[in-house]
């Protein structure tokens, strides 16, 4: 989603949409604005493109100062006109760009109060919030309000009562005000409005702040705090990519943040339990198969699922490649939960796959990370992955943010199953929360592989090894390679190696080896012996403290410490960006790379 307010002396209409087109390039499925005119809020939004927006406010009469804008990117409701922002209660306009986790409990307080809802969002919560806080003083009933919010937000509100202020907050979501001659912007992405200002204030964590058109007020703890204005020299395309080079690095980054979204509220450590709110479990609780089918990356993120559900729940799940499901026989009833796995939610195959499946009785809870696209709408149950919209072709952050779902979806299985206790839930999510701040500490190697992406994009050929749960990561690193960097690559599962693949292995072909320690890692050391013995060229992720693999391998990437369930993760960001820096430095079209699509919505 994408926010952006105005104060100042130009019209705000215009300063709002432009902010807003600026953020296109992200994706969204509808866009609202809402002004003080001569006094009294006026809100216009629309499900749709931008131009539907522009086209309504054509005709309007619109003379004011002061506004905010916003770009949704659905999380709690469909996209549609109600559930555009922004949102109003009573004398109080407000935009939110993040996730509210109480916000069913917050509901059901305001309706006890008298408050009506017209929307299905959790945005209309913290408007309606503000508005039962509200006495004088917008600043005060902010900061009363998020007192109350527990998740993550950026927020942007305006007030009858108060024309000439913004009153902004942040929590978990990025929000900065931009600083101008007699006039402030705020945004949750710099691009909005760098062609306004290029100072800005990066706001943090619980600040909450009061604009007006030459003055900022921020708060944090109830304390007065000093912001620092900080220049920005970005040309407009780095800003869009937050200043990195390209969408996929800059998606590569986002994955702690990415995975903490996707795991909030679905949890609780104290209690060592687990909840899918979003899952009738009564209608699957009889259920005695899974079926997994997706495509691409995916489809890999589906296979380690496979391992997650049967090692947490002991329900045999089958994996399948839906272009491969829906040209056999597949087999499917009442007892069988088909999981759709798909990034886009459009996938041709997989919605094929799903419609087959239902019709043979299966029950369908889809992983998605598209609100309101067809798989979603056409599923029993769906799981969200709150990865944001993913722009690269290539996809990253998608993938572990479906793992994160996969992982808690099979511990939840597992929990009312009975097959996991209280305890070992806790001590399973004990290292689970660990585990953004983990792919932090992995993505410190970065330079160590642009490094060795160096001395290695002159090979032609690719082979990367895993087992158990990291084999599918092997298929992901050898996919990965191809898509980006046009470098042939194949993943196996290091035990088939003997099988044949063992057959090319020399000083031309180097070898990837997921090593990591695990139940399986004397098999894996194995394998790194018999590559070494035919002068093959091993790179390896270890495990901190690793003596044997890190030995045997020409270069090593070492690894935080994790449950062995967990490793996927860790390894996946070593894969993703040996081949986004392989790619970058062939001079690549790393974003969009040839013959491919983001979305494959046709057979
Ligand atoms: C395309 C994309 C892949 C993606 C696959 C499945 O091939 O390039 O990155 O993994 O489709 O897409 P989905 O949206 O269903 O996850």
């Amino acid at each position: 989603c994408g926010i952006v307010g105005f104060i100042g002396n130009r019209q705000a209409k215009d300063v709002l949409i432009e902010g807003l087109a600026r953020l296109e390039y992200r994706g969204y499925d509808s866009a609202g604005i809402a002004v003080l005119n001569k006094g009294e809020i006026e809100i216009y939004r629309s499900k749709g493109k931008l131009s539907v927006l522009k086209e309504l406010i054509s005709d309007k009469k619109i003379d004011s100062k002061i506004g905010i804008g916003h770009t949704r990117w659905a999380t709690h409701g469909k996209p549609s006109d109600e559930n555009a922002h922004p949102h109003k209660s009573k004398r109080i306009a407000l935009v939110h760009n993040g996730i509210i986790e109480n916000y069913l409990q917050l509901k059901n307080e305001l309706i006890d109060k008298g408050y009506e809802f017209s929307s299905e969002t959790d945005t209309e919560v913290i408007a309606h919030l503000i508005d039962s806080l509200y006495k004088d003083n917008l600043f005060e009933a902010v900061k009363n309000a998020i007192k109350k919010l527990k998740g993550s937000y950026a927020i942007a509100v305006i007030s009858e009562n108060e024309p000439d202020k913004i009153v902004v907050a942040r929590y978990d979501s990025p929000l900065v005000i931009g600083v101008g001659e007699n006039e402030m912007f705020t945004a949750s992405d710099i691009p909005a409005v760098l062609s306004y200002t290029r100072k800005f204030i990066f706001l943090e964590e619980g600040d909450v702040a009061t604009l007006t058109k030459n003055s900022v007020y921020i708060e944090n703890n109830g304390k007065e705090v000093k912001r620092e204005i900080k220049v920005i020299d970005w040309n407009p395309v780095m800003a869009e990519k937050a200043g990195y080079k390209h969408f996929m690095l800059k998606e590569i980054y986002e994955q702690p943040r990415a995975i903490i979204d996707t795991i909030r509220g679905k949890y609780s450590l104290e209690e060592g339990e687990i909840y899918f709110g979003e899952v009738d479990y009564e209608t699957i609780k009889d259920i005695e198969k899974i079926t997994i089918v997706a495509c691409g990356t995916s489809w890999h993120a589906g296979l380690v699922g496979k391992f997650y559900i049967e090692n947490f729940a002991k329900i045999p799940v089958e994996v399948d490649i839906a272009s491969e499901f829906r040209y056999r026989n597949p087999i499917a009833t009442n007892k069988t939960l088909l999981i759709p796995i798909s990034q886009s939610g459009e996938t041709a195959d997989t919605i094929a796959a799903l419609r087959m499946s239902k019709k043979m009785g299966a029950k369908v809870v889809s992983i998605c990370n598209v609100v309101g696209s067809t798989i979603a709408r056409e599923s029993d149950g769906v799981i969200y992955t709150h990865a944001g919209p993913e722009i690269g072709v290539a996809s990253t952050k998608a993938f572990t943010t479906q793992l994160a779902s996969l992982f808690l979806f099979a511990l939840f299985l597992g929990q009312k199953k009975g097959v996991l206790e209280k305890s070992e839930i806790k001590s399973i999510l004990n290292d689970l929360i660990q585990l953004p701040e983990k792919i932090e500490e992995v993505l410190k190697h970065d330079k160590q592989i642009e490094d060795i992406a160096k001395e290695f994009v002159r090979y032609k050929n690719f082979l990367y090894l895993g087992r158990h749960y990291n084999y599918p990561i092997a298929l992901e690193g050898a996919l990965k390679l191809k898509e980006i960097s046009y470098i042939h690559a194949e993943g196996y599962p290091a035990g088939e190696m003997k099988h044949g693949p063992i057959a090319l292995i020399d000083k031309e072909m180097p070898v990837f080896v997921l090593g990591t320690k695990s139940r399986v890692y004397d098999k894996i050391l194995a394998n790194v012996e018999e590559v070494k013995a035919r002068d093959g060229i091993v790179i390896s992720t270890v495990t901190k403290g690793d003596k044997d693999i890190i030995s045997k391998s020409d270069y090593s990437f070492i690894l935080p410490v994790t449950l062995e369930e967990l490793t996927p993760f860790l390894n996946s960001i070593i894969i993703q960006l040996f081949a986004y820096h392989a790619s970058n430095l062939l001079g690549l079209d790393v974003d969009q790379p040839r013959n491919l699509a983001k979305s494959v919505t046709v057979e």
